[in-house]
């Protein structure tokens, strides 16, 4: 019995993340986690950009379904991949080094629906 209960926790504790999930053994567990990227995201990015990234925020513009090459450029460079057409031409955002190896992650949470 406290072998089961012990189970049904775990897997409550792991269907939160998605891996007792239906799509359990497809999920690239290593991959890109919107979960995460939506953790930094509101950690990092809502101090001007809005909670919700289809809605322009306090200072930066909607950045809902950002790629990743987008990402790395402005959130790493300070610049936009060629041939972009930036929303404005203001040179305002600040770099965020720190979340360099976390991008897939972000651009995972900004590509849901
Ligand atoms: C200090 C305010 C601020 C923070 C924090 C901030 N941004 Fe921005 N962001 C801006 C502003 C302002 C712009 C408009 C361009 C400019 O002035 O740099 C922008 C533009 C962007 C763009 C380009 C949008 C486009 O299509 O032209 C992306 C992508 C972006 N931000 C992503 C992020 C992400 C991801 C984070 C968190 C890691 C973040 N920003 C944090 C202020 C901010």
């Amino acid at each position: 019995m406290r072998r089961l209960i012990l189970t049904l926790a775990v897997c409550t504790a792991l269907a939160l993340t998605g891996a007792c999930g239906k799509d359990e053994g497809t999920r690239e567990v290593t991959g890109p986690d919107p979960a995460r990227g939506r953790r930094l995201y509101i950690a990092t990015c809502i101090v001007c950009h809005n909670i919700d990234p289809s809605k322009p925020g306090s200072q930066g513009p909607p950045i809902k379904g950002s790629s990743v090459e987008l990402l790395e450029a402005k959130v790493l460079r300070k610049t936009y991949p060629p041939d972009y057409k930036p929303q404005r031409t203001t040179s305002a955002m600040p770099t965020y080094p720190q979340v360099r190896k976390r991008i897939p992650d972000i651009a995972a949470f900004l590509a849901q629906p």
